[in-house]
């Protein structure tokens, strides 16, 4: 199976170890264990003696029954039945183009995306008709064209709130959309590992899951949740789409481990103090690079509504990666470029990591782009 390089993987591969001040990680600031323990109010003397006490089988295949009421809590209208865990979200979306998707069909993929949503329904044999956000509509879709564009479509994907631009579909547009898909008799996959992140209001936008249905909900514990060593994410779908999933899923997962099933649903049982926490990062994070954007002459941006990332628009006159490459030789500090993304004179930051990295990362970016200048 030929597939295009995943840009932002390889970027990050390369040089996500490489570098002192990380602004290209889009997951919120990573708990450890004993830090979402104490948030969950839970013991560690009583999570040692289960671990050590757990029989090490594959566990429950399709993820426990306690995780996957854990997951539907996060919708309105979803049960446990709807529910099948996987690998993160990226072993999730691999497993529901694979299901969905054959040679021929139609996919439209609202872009910049994460690559995913563009490159494994290509190398599935798709037509992937790509709908372009732009800047100067606030990196939201225009509608009349979705409309076009899925006319005899199988697929829309999208992601939302979007990465990497982090502009946020509400209610309306989501409803708007639905409807769209609904007369193009279209699945939507809806990639909302960053729901929960919102700036404004209660914090957490409406789902997909709950306003289509036919939608092909994705979701994961790396983002809006912080916890993306436990590699769990899912799939909220319609029963003869998690079948087809499970057809696939059957090739290549088997189960999620145990210890991630046990520790995710944890970690969701006690999703109101996690989700506020990480709002609370999110938000002050954001506050802190909308200063520094303000202040900074050569560069802009539409202010993310939700999730972790932004993109940056920037004047100086160098291709985005070469731009990244010298930063972080003369001063350490991570970036991705537009070039990953296929979005040239863009860099995507990542803000809502360590505050005191995200600090220190800005003003030395600082002082590169003010030598640049000279
Ligand atoms: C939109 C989107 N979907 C899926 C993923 C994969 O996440 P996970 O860690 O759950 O595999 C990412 C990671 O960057 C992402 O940004």
């Amino acid at each position: 199976m030929r597939i295009r390089d995943f840009g932002v993987e390889i970027w990050m591969n390369r040089w996500e170890t490489r570098c002192r001040y990380n602004l290209a990680e889009t997951c919120v600031d990573s708990l450890t264990l004993g830090a979402l323990l104490d948030l969950a109010g839970l013991d560690q003397g009583a999570l040692l003696e289960q671990l050590l006490a757990m029989r090490l089988t594959y566990g429950a295949i399709e993820g426990t029954e306690r995780l996957r009421a854990a997951i539907a809590a996060l919708y309105d209208t979803a049960t446990p039945d709807d529910v099948l865990v996987a690998h993160g979200a990226i072993g999730a979306n691999h497993l529901v183009y694979e299901a969905l998707v054959e040679p021929g069909d139609v996919v439209v993929s609202i872009v910049p995306t994460y690559q995913q949503h563009t490159s494994i329904p290509e190398s599935l044999g798709a037509q992937v008709r790509l709908l372009r956000l732009r800047e100067e509509r606030g990196w939201l879709p225009d509608l009349d064209e979705l409309r076009s564009l899925a006319a005899g479509a199988k697929v829309i994907a999208l992601v939302n709130p979007n990465n990497p631009t982090g502009s946020l579909l509400d209610g309306a547009a989501l409803r708007h959309i639905a409807a769209i898909a609904r007369r193009a008799g279209a699945w939507i996959v809806a990639d909302e590992v960053y729901r929960g992140l919102d700036q404004d209001g209660a914090g957490t936008s409406p789902s997909l899951v709950d306003l289509y249905e036919r939608t092909v909900g994705i979701g994961s514990m790396s983002k809006a949740f912080s916890l993306a060593g436990l590699r769990l994410g899912w799939v909220t779908a319609p029963r003869e789409v998690l079948d087809a999933v499970s057809r696939h899923r059957d090739y290549s997962v088997i189960s999620v481990g145990m210890v991630d099933d046990l520790l995710a649903s944890l970690a969701l049982e006690a999703r109101e103090a996690l989700l506020a926490r990480n709002r609370a990062i999110a938000r002050a994070n954001l506050a802190a690079l909308d200063a520094w954007v303000r202040a900074e002459p050569g560069i802009s941006y539409v202010k993310p509504r939700s999730g972790t990332t932004a993109l940056l628009r920037y004047e100086a006159d160098l291709p985005s990666e070469s731009l990244c490459l010298r930063l972080l030789e003369a001063e350490g500090v991570l970036f991705t470029p537009g070039s990953a993304l296929d979005i040239e004179g863009y860099l995507r930051i990542g803000y809502a990591n360590n505050p005191a990295v995200l600090r220190e990362g800005l003003a030395r970016t600082s002082a590169f782009l003010a030598s640049l200048a000279d």
